[in-house]
């Protein structure tokens, strides 16, 4: 390993799905970003040089169609969706750092290349395809992952599998992409690098999937059927296939065909379970074609649901990310999305589940042990108080044991690993357990302000009064801990916490994770600094939701808190 290959490894590329510009965003959409919002800033937390990517996917049949029904010319069709998911983006501090539409020259400059270099390795021929196609899911399938189901006049039809859109059947000219040579490539790579696709339950998904034939793929349509789309190089008669051109999106945010060689050695994907396939079978099958490294991991996430029916465009069951981030707030959406969202199964969405669960962990657990804290009858000097070792020993001092009981200590303990579990679990993509193991510690603070009751304190008694700060100080290095471990999940709320903590913008990095020096004898840079001004609430209690209204009424009871 040469300095070079050292420091490609302190950069991190994270791409979202570019979605379809169909219809505009909804909740699903607004998961993927951000989970990979989470990891981005994670990354950045821990000093590394992050690339964060998403976008819209443009071109295709479907939008071609959908523009058609919408009685406008495609490219502004087109324009006026991306507008939307960049505006729902950035109105819920999705940090992207690079926004791609596939319409945009940069790209179709990129897929020309990436065509031409599959096509000069003899990997694409000139064909002849029949088979079945889903419009829904830009998808070919085999005869076997195509079923017989009724529409909704009662007509037999024959719909995928996997996602129940309908599918017809296509027979043309085009080009093939030799995807069958990819097959034992693919089981080596997946087979040699496990953790390459997460979770578990998708990675033996697609070793299932790639034991059974593999046909060659079908990678452009005529353009008799397919206007709307980038032109085969040297063949204008036919249109390059919309997956192709879209996956190709990852490379040209990296800088492809050029320079994209810093990024490219460190691409993380963000995807849906429902385009596993795409991702993990199809995109390494074409970037080995072309020479290329394979993504070092792909995340896979399952889906939201309403009412148990996957939150889709096509089914129209969709819920509103602006408007569900007007009512709970954005940081409360997206605690709520990455507290409740567990890769490996769907989740079913309702209003009442948000509003207990931010209620719980947001206002009253957090908010109430920052309240608590920082509450001019406990601290009217409104600083960060002193840390008495005699009184909270980390070793037998004399014969004195200090005033600290055995619980105290299991909480100092466990606030100490936290840093680490929660690396562990960002670094999974299991952000429910990390958020899982900040509340415990939260309660087991909440707790610890309990059992020694600083109120009751006599602050006349020079004793009590150090006591007292201690109990204090403790309680602020945990919150200090949670406020920088939070800030990838609710980066509003952590700002606000740090701030009222008076922890500089400089001192909320990973490595500024050091708890509670002073129990070590080290100095504690916050030591009798004054609190920060805003003393308002962290996080607001909710309304609980008997006001519901329309579709979110119908899943209302699905789900019980526990
Ligand atoms: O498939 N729950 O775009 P798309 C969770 N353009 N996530 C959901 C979701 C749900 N109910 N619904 C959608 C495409 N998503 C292609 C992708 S990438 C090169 C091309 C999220 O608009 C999830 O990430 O159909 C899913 O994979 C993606 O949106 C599909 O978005
Ligand atoms: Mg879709």
């Amino acid at each position: 390993m040469g300095t070079n290959r050292c420091k490609d490894d302190r950069n991190y590329y994270i791409t979202t799905p570019i979605f379809y510009v169909n219809a505009a965003p909804h909740l699903g959409h607004l998961y993927s970003a951000v989970i990979a919002d989470c990891l981005y800033t994670y990354k950045r937390l821990q000093g590394f040089n992050a690339k964060f990517s998403t976008g819209t996917d443009e071109h295709g049949l479907k939008i071609q169609q959908a523009a058609d029904a919408a009685g406008k010319d495609p490219l502004s069709f087109c324009t006026s969706v991306s507008e939307r998911f960049e505006l729902l983006f950035r109105s819920c501090n999705i940090a992207y750092t690079d926004y791609i539409r596939t319409t945009e020259q940069r790209h179709q400059h990129a897929v020309e290349h990436f065509w031409m270099v599959l096509k000069n390795k003899g990997l694409i021929y000139k064909g002849s395809y029949e088979g079945w196609y889903s419009m829904q899911d830009e998808s070919f399938l085999t005869s076997s992952q195509v079923g017989n189901a009724l529409d909704s006049t009662g007509k037999e039809v024959k719909v995928s599998l996997e996602s129940g859109h309908k599918v017809e059947w296509v027979k043309e000219e085009n080009y093939m992409f030799r995807l069958a040579d990819f097959r034992s490539q693919l089981l080596d790579w997946l087979r040699g690098n496990p953790q390459a696709l997460q979770p578990e339950r998708f990675y033996k998904q697609v070793i299932h999937f790639l034991q059974e034939d593999l046909p060659d793929l079908s990678v452009s349509r005529q353009r008799s059927r397919l206007q709307w789309g980038i032109p085969v190089p040297d063949d204008p008669e036919q249109t390059i296939y919309v997956w192709l051109d879209a996956l190709v999106n990852y490379l040209t945010v990296a800088g492809y065909p050029d320079k994209h060689d810093q990024w490219w050695n460190a691409v993380h994907h963000v995807v849906g379970k429902d385009i596993l396939k795409f991702h993990a079978v199809y995109w390494p099958s074409f970037l080995l074609g072309a020479g290329l490294p394979l993504p070092q991991t792909i995340h896979v996430h399952s889906h939201w649901t309403v009412g148990g029916k996957k939150m889709s465009k096509s089914l129209g069951n969709v819920v509103d990310p602006l408007e569900q981030s007007n009512r709970f707030t954005i940081d409360g959406i997206r605690y709520f999305l990455l507290r409740q969202g567990v890769p490996d199964s769907d989740c079913d969405y309702n209003n009442d589940k948000v509003v207990k669960l931010l209620n719980a962990e947001l206002a009253d657990s957090l908010g109430g042990l920052l309240n608590r804290c920082t509450a001019s009858s406990l601290n009217p000097a409104q600083v960060y108080p002193y840390f008495c070792r005699e009184l909270f020993p980390s070793e037998q001092i004399g014969g004195f044991r200090g005033r600290a009981v055995a619980e105290d200590y299991h909480l100092l303990e466990a606030v100490k690993g936290l840093p680490s579990v929660a690396k562990q679990h960002y670094e999974s993509m299991n952000v429910y357990k990390a958020l899982e193991a900040i509340g415990g510690c939260v309660r087991q603070t909440n707790g610890f302000v309990q059992r020694h009751k600083p109120w009751k304190l006599d602050r006349g008694d020079s004793e009590d009064q150090r006591w007292l700060d201690t109990i204090i100080h403790v309680s602020f290095e945990c919150l200090r801990m949670y406020g920088t471990i939070l800030q990838p999940v609710v980066p509003e709320i952590s700002d606000k916490l740090l701030s009222r903590l008076g922890v500089l913008p400089g001192e909320r990095s990973w490595a500024a994770l050091l708890f509670l020096p002073s129990y070590q004898g080290q100095h504690c840079p916050f030591v009798g600094r004054p609190l920060g001004p805003d003393t308002g609430v962290l996080f607001s209690r909710l309304e609980s939701p008997n006001a519901d209204k329309g579709k979110t009424k119908k899943t209302k009871n699905v789900i019980k808190l526990t």
